[in-house]
């Protein structure tokens, strides 16, 4: 038996293998798959729907419970206007192409973000798509769209604020707890496994707190090459992980 089998089995001995529940995943580098091409941004951004069509799937198959997108940022705004513009319009086309199949299986489709932003055709289709799925019980599908990690903070900060002035919150009483319910997916598992493509090795004000103790996976391809057999090693990586949380 040679070492590297040996050391295989005495991981599998020593360490319990982790449940997968919840993975977000940062979908970076569509941009410059493109360049790379020859081609224009924004066909980085249409060639990587099939890979998000591809790990919805994928998540499926592998009872993965939550799977969270990262698709837009809030600072993502401050790119020229025909890009912003380009991926409004290309949100409201797949929302509208692809909403029928999450129905079909079996998917609750959820957005985070700030919706004011968005366009009030673009508002009425998050919220149908929403309610059309809100009654399925298999993968709970999050897209962050013009979401940032510290935005979410905001918005809970300004709830508590709030309860303090009515005289309902004692400045005292706010704990871990009292933030953490307030944040976009509060009522979920907590995020297991946080993946990002593109070559980058940042969060990007994404999730911020939820991911205080998630795993990280930094994945060598731009978005757009992203498959099964990458989205398997980053499974991989993370079951036989020793998650600690601060104990020993
Ligand atoms: C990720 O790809 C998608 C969005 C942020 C909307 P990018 O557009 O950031 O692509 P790169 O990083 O410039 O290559
Ligand atoms: C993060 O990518 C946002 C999304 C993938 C939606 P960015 O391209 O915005 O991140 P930075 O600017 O390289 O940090
Ligand atoms: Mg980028």
């Amino acid at each position: 038996m040679s070492l590297i089998d040996k050391f295989k089995i005495n991981k599998k001995k020593n360490y319990p293998k982790n449940n997968l529940r919840h993975v977000a995943i940062i979908m970076d580098g569509n941009g410059r798959w493109a360049k790379n091409r020859g081609k224009l941004r924004i066909e980085g951004h249409k060639a990587g729907i099939k890979p998000v069509i591809k790990s919805i799937k994928f998540a499926i198959l592998n009872k993965i419970e939550v799977l969270t997108l990262f698709a837009f940022s809030s600072e993502n705004k401050i790119r020229p206007s025909l890009e912003v513009i380009s991926l409004m319009d290309l949100f409201l086309n797949v929302l509208n192409t692809q909403i029928g199949n999450l129905k079909l299986n079996n998917v609750r489709l959820r957005i985070i973000g700030d919706r004011n932003f968005f366009s009030k055709s673009l508002r009425d289709k998050i919220n149908e798509s929403e309610s059309l799925t809100s009654k399925n019980s298999g993968l709970t599908l999050n897209i962050a769209a013009n979401y940032g990690g510290r935005w979410d903070i905001i918005q809970a900060i300004k709830k508590i604020v709030i309860k303090v002035q009515l005289g309902i919150l004692n400045p005292s009483n706010i704990n871990d707890k009292t933030v953490s319910k307030l944040l976009c997916m509060s009522d979920l598992p907590s995020v297991d496994l946080v993946i990002r493509t593109g070559r980058e090795y940042r969060i990007s004000n994404f999730l911020i707190w939820q991911i205080a103790y998630s795993e990280l996976y930094f994945a060598d391809v731009f978005w757009p090459d992203f498959n099964n057999h990458i989205f398997k090693s980053a499974i991989d990586f993370f079951v036989y992980r020793k998650r600690r949380f601060g104990g020993l």
